[in-house]
């Protein structure tokens, strides 16, 4: 192991900080080292993996397709894309999907969807375009997503920033309607539905909703960027069902942990604008990822993983409550399976990250002393259990 760790160190560029933990295999929510220890998987590669570790139904998916054809690029049509396309709509309730690879892939193409939209529909001057983000906002590391990140440690030394962002606070509807009020040239606002990285915040509820509504009253798009949240995470398959957002970015779980795959979901008013020519991706929409994503969408349908997330969320939340209640922990939050716990102290925090290691669970510090909570949506009973156990008894460690 030490001789990984070292390999790392020498040759892989540093743009991450890992646990010192070196893993070679995956099954259900279990994740092996090179010693074969076993450990509870508590991150699902940040919501990736709801279907647990190599889902048997996921590698049949890829062993047979890869046999038969795995990219063909957009040049041509594949079988495989076609009925994703009904797959996708039929099940999402979207006139049409525009896929891509990575969350961050997909995020940039709903801005350059929601920049069309404000041309060609909403007539607003060229150039002049806008987006509104809300503060703390993660959707991932291009040049576009740092300009409208408020994290430091996201944009610092990586400018000159793309323009045209305006930031307000989640969950702040009466800013987000001055902005809407002051500024006529906003094209669309892009949210999560709940945050992720910025530690699992939730906005209360019907926030969404009314969003929604002050989008509708300033012909504003909304964008929900369900990378993290969508694909069952939350208990539903989308956390912004109902809402009727006009675009839903999806990343992350629709890939089932195979095979990268992300996509945009809009109505003809907004995807028919695009004209062959103005965007796409080599990879994006590929016949081995388009072959798993409906898999890895089906297996969170017929496993019953909705329902799943939301008992085992709710239990995870109900056993460790009482710790905050004693003041060991500052919090307890989370929606079906996006939980988190907070420390006072962040430190405390990477403590219990560092003890749950050593006892069998992995899991990462998100900020501020908050530790994502995030185990597939197979997780049994049993599993949840044993993984209540690991971590009370952390808990009990570090607020000796
Ligand atoms: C909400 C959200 N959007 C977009 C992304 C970017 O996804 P990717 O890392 O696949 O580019 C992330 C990644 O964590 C995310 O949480």
């Amino acid at each position: 192991m030490k001789r990984l760790l070292q390999l790392n160190r020498l040759h892989g560029a540093q743009n991450y900080s890992p646990l010192p933990v070196v893993l070679k295999r995956g099954r259900g929510v279990h994740l092996y080292d090179v010693h074969d220890k076993q450990y509870y998987d508590f991150l699902s590669s940040y919501s990736s993996v709801n279907q647990g570790h190599c889902h048997p139904r996921l590698v049949k998916a890829m062993q047979e397709q890869c046999e038969k054809l795995t990219l063909c690029s957009r040049a041509f049509h594949s079988e495989n894309l076609c009925n994703f396309f009904e797959y996708m709509n039929k099940t999402f309730g979207y006139d049409k999907c525009l896929p891509m690879n990575t969350g961050v892939e997909a995020s940039e193409t709903s801005v350059k969807l929601a920049r069309l939209w404000g041309y060609k529909a909403k007539k607003i001057p060229q150039n002049k375009a806008e987006i509104v983000v809300a503060r703390q906002n993660f959707w991932g590391r291009s040049i576009a997503a740092c300009s409208s990140s408020s994290d430091p440690s996201c944009y610092t030394n990586f400018g000159p920033y793309v323009p045209g962002f305006h930031f307000v606070d989640f969950n702040n509807l009466e800013e987000l309607e001055s902005l809407f009020q002051k500024h006529p040239h906003i094209a669309a606002f892009m949210v999560e539905p709940i945050q992720g990285e910025a530690g699992i915040k939730i906005p209360e509820l019907g926030y969404l909703q009314r969003a929604k509504s002050l989008c509708e009253k300033y012909n504003v798009l909304l964008i929900c960027d369900e990378v993290q949240t969508g694909i069952g995470r939350t208990g539903q398959m989308l956390a912004s069902e109902g809402v009727g957002a006009d675009m839903v970015v999806l990343g992350k779980a629709l890939s089932g942990g195979m095979m990268p795959i992300s996509c945009v979901l809009a109505n003809n008013h907004v995807m028919d604008l695009i004209d062959p020519g103005t965007h796409g991706s080599t990879f994006g929409g590929n016949p081995l990822a388009t072959a798993i994503a409906p898999e890895a969408v089906e297996i969170i349908r017929v496993e019953n993983l909705l329902k799943n997330a939301r008992i085992q969320g709710e239990r995870f939340r109900k056993e460790l409550t009482p710790f905050v209640d004693s003041g060991a922990l500052k919090d307890v939050r989370g929606v079906g399976l996006l939980n988190a716990i907070e420390f006072e102290k962040p430190r405390d925090a990477e403590k219990l990250v560092e003890t749950c290691m050593e006892k069998g669970l992995l899991t990462k510090v998100t900020r501020d002393g908050t530790i994502r909570m995030c185990p597939p949506l197979t997780i049994s009973d049993f599993e949840m259990e044993q993984s209540l156990d690991i971590i009370k008894e952390g808990i009990e460690e570090v607020s000796e």
